[in-house]
């Protein structure tokens, strides 16, 4: 099927001019290739992980990086796939949602989750997830403010205020296991 036909998103005709060799790039921890015939240089992120990796835990909202729906990390960044390009990221480390877990373990970001039941219909969460994984990455003990700050993406059903106190939980349990250790 072609990148990008099951998000009703249009081919680009002009892409298949361009001379494109198989590109490499790191998800989740494995090296992966994706081959020439499969991807357009000019492609989102996002087409090429849920259509051509069948990546599907990464959802489409917007399209314009308005709703974080897409938010996946790039070497450690959380980025917008929909407007991140393709050929802007070869190379390079990308973790999805399916690769939050450590060891096939929930991480405490996801426990925390679990215990406030954050999600309602769900579609926004793994970009929530992603949002939130980064941030605690780099912030240990972030305050509303920063949460706010950092997470910009949208959710429908309103799960804000569980979102937060999902991010404190797990900012503690994270903080308390690096004390421990
Ligand atoms: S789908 Fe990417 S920000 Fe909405
Ligand atoms: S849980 Fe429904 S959009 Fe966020």
């Amino acid at each position: 099927m072609r990148p990008g036909a099951r998000l009703g998103l249009p081919h680009n005709p002009r892409s298949r001019s361009f001379a494109w060799s198989a590109m490499k790039l790191t998800i989740n921890g494995t090296p992966r290739e994706l081959p020439d015939d499969a991807i357009d240089p000019d492609m989102p992120l996002l087409w090429a992980l849920r259509d051509v990796l069948q990546l599907t835990g990464t959802k489409f909202g917007c399209g314009v990086a308005a709703c974080g729906a897409c938010t996946v990390h790039v070497d450690g960044q959380a980025q917008r796939s929909c407007v991140t390009m393709l050929s802007s990221v070869a190379g390079r480390s990308i973790r999805t949602i399916e690769g939050l877990a450590e060891g096939g373990k929930p991480q405490p970001l996801q426990k925390a989750w679990l215990a406030q039941q954050v999600p309602q219909c769900g579609y926004c969460q793994s970009g929530m997830l992603m949002a939130a994984a980064a941030l605690l990455a780099r912030n240990p003990k972030p305050s509303d403010a920063d949460i706010d700050a950092a997470i910009t993406n949208l959710c429908r059903c309103g799960t804000y205020p569980r979102i937060r106190a999902a991010i404190h939980a797990a900012a503690a349990e994270l903080r308390g296991a690096r004390s421990a250790a």
